[in-house]
C-alpha cells in the first residue's frame, strides 16, 4: 500500500464532507480553506485531514512518504471537462492567417479549421496519435489536471472517428487520471457531404453509432450547433440517436451565434452546454431550473479574440458555471487550467474563489465525476495538487502565465 502524509500545508483548499455536487450563483463565492493543515492518503484515497494543531498523529510510519508542504497549498486537481486532446498536428499557419486579418470562420470556409485537422488525422496511424496524445496528457497533468474529457471529431469518416475513439479508449487504460470519451462525429460536415447533410447524418446514425455502442467507445455525444455547421434540428436528431444508445449529450453551442441550441439541448437533458460566448435571455430562462451545467472556455475566447462568456450574468441568475480549457489545435492550443483560472478572473471578472469552484466542483459535475473528483473529502480517491510556495491562493490566477503547480498526486 502506498501511504502519503502531507504536513504543514499552508492552506487545504476545497475540503469538506457532504458538500453539494453543484455550486450555483452566490454559492460559488465560498471556498473553504483550512490553514496549517495535514492530509493523509492511502493508495490515493483521502483517509484523514485536519488542522496540524489537533493532529492525532500517525502511528504506523512504515512505508509512509512524508511531504512537508510548508508555504504551499493543497487543492483537488482541476477537472478539464472539455478538450480535443487527440489530434494529428498543430495549426500555426492558421494562427498566422488570423494575425493577417482572416477570421476563424473565414479560415474554416476556405477548408481550413476542423477540416484541416481531419485531413491530417486520416493520414496518421493510431499508434502515433496515441503516443502524441499521451505526451500531451502528461503535460496537462503537470499543470494540475486530474481528470480529462476528450472528444473525437477530427475524423469525420467512420474509420477515422472510430480510430480517434479507440485512441481515447487506450488512453483511458494507459493514463493515471480519469478520462471520459465524447463522440463528436458532428463537428463539421466533410466536404463531400456539404450539399447532402442528410447522408452525413445517416452515416453517423447508421454506421458510427452502432459500432460505438457495440465497442462501448463513448460516454457522451456532442454536436457543434452553429451556423455553417449543424442546425438545431440536426443536433436534435443526432442527440436523440446518441441518447438511444446510452450517450448523454454535452454540446458545443453559441460560440458565434445563438441559434436556439441551448433551450433544445437543455430540453434533451444535456449534462453541459459549452462555449456560450453568445447568450440570450431565452437561453438563461432555459437553463434556470435545469440540471445542465454551463461550461465557459475563456482560453478559446482569448486565442480567437471573440467575446468571453458572461459568467457574471449566469451567476447573477443563480446558475452554476464550470470552466474548461477546450484544448485543441485550432481555437485553443493551450490546456493550462491555471491560465484559464487567470483569464476567468481578469476577463470574466470571476473572483479567484468563483473560478476555482468552476474548475473543481462544477467541472467534476460536467463530466459525471462528482462522486470522486473536485473536492477533498474523506474516503474519496481524489487526485490532488500541491502548489509551489505562494503567499496566498489568489497569487495563482494573479501570476498569469506562471506555472505554480509543483506536483499532482493521483
Ligand atoms: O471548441 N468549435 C468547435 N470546435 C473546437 C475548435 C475546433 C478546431 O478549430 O479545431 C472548439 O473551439
Ligand atoms: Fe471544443
Amino acid at each position: 500500500m502506498s501511504k502519503i502524509l502531507i504536513k504543514n500545508i499552508k492552506g487545504l483548499v476545497q475540503y469538506g464532507e457532504n458538500r453539494s455536487a453543484v455550486l450555483r450563483g452566490k454559492e460559488m463565492k465560498e471556498l473553504p480553506i483550512l490553514e496549517n493543515a495535514y492530509l493523509a492518503l492511502e493508495d490515493g484515497v483521502i483517509v484523514a485531514y485536519g488542522s496540524m494543531d489537533d493532529w492525532g498523529g500517525i502511528t504506523d510510519w512504515r512505508n509512509l512518504e512524508v511531504i512537508d508542504a510548508d508555504g504551499k497549498f493543497v487543492m483537488p486537481a482541476f477537472c478539464d471537462s472539455h478538450t480535443h486532446t487527440v489530434f494529428a498536428k498543430t495549426r500555426e499557419e492558421e494562427f498566422v492567417d488570423r494575425i493577417n486579418g482572416l477570421s476563424y470562420e473565414e479560415i474554416a470556409m476556405k477548408g481550413g479549421g476542423i477540416l484541416n485537422s481531419a485531413r491530417r488525422l486520416t493520414e496518421m496511424s493510431e499508434d502515433e496519435l496515441f503516443d502524441q496524445a499521451k505526451e500531451r496528457i502528461d503535460r496537462l497533468m503537470s499543470y494540475g489536471t486530474g481528470a480529462l474529457e476528450i472528444k473525437s471529431g477530427y475524423g469525420l469518416s467512420v474509420q477515422a472517428e472510430l480510430k480517434m475513439l479507440r485512441v481515447i479508449q487506450r488512453l483511458k487504460r494507459a493514463c493515471p487520471i480519469k478520462i471520459k470519451a465524447t463522440f463528436l462525429g458532428a463537428h463539421a460536415f466533410p466536404p463531400e457531404y456539404k450539399n447532402n447533410h442528410r447522408a452525413y447524418l445517416d452515416l453517423i446514425i447508421n454506421e458510427m453509432l452502432p459500432i460505438i455502442k457495440e465497442e462501448k467507445l463513448a460516454d457522451y455525444i456532442d454536436v457543434f450547433c452553429e451556423r455553417n455547421y449543424f442546425s438545431v434540428d440536426e443536433m436534435e436528431e443526432l442527440l436523440q440517436a446518441g441518447i438511444a444508445i446510452g450517450l448523454k449529450p454535452k454540446v458545443h453551442v453559441n460560440q458565434f451565434s445563438a441559434l436556439g441550441g441551448i433551450p433544445k439541448a437543455v430540453e434533451m437533458g444535456a449534462l453541459s452546454v459549452d462555449h456560450l460566448e453568445e447568450l440570450t435571455d431565452e437561453d438563461i430562462q432555459a437553463l434556470k431550473g435545469s440540471q445542465t451545467m454551463s461550461t465557459l472556455l475563456p482560453s478559446c475566447s482569448h486565442f480567437l479574440s471573440i467575446p468571453f462568456g458572461d459568467a457574471r450574468r449566469l451567476m447573477d441568475n443563480n446558475l452554476p458555471v464550470a470552466l474548461a480549457s477546450d484544448f485543441n489545435p485550432g481555437s485553443t492550443p493551450s490546456g493550462n487550467l491555471s491560465f484559464v483560472w487567470s483569464l476567468a478572473c481578469i476577463k470574466m471578472k470571476m473572483t479567484p474563489e468563483e473560478a476555482l469552484n468552476a474548475l473543481t466542483i462544477n467541472a467534476a459535475y460536467a463530466m459525471d465525476l462528482s462522486a470522486t473528483h473536485g473536492i477533498i473529502s474523506l474516503g474519496k480517491k481524489t487526485p490532488i495538487v500541491l502548489t509551489k510556495k505562494i503567499p496566498n491562493l489568489a497569487y495563482i490566477p494573479y501570476s498569469f502565465g506562471d506555472q505554480l503547480i509543483e506536483r499532482i498526486i493521483c
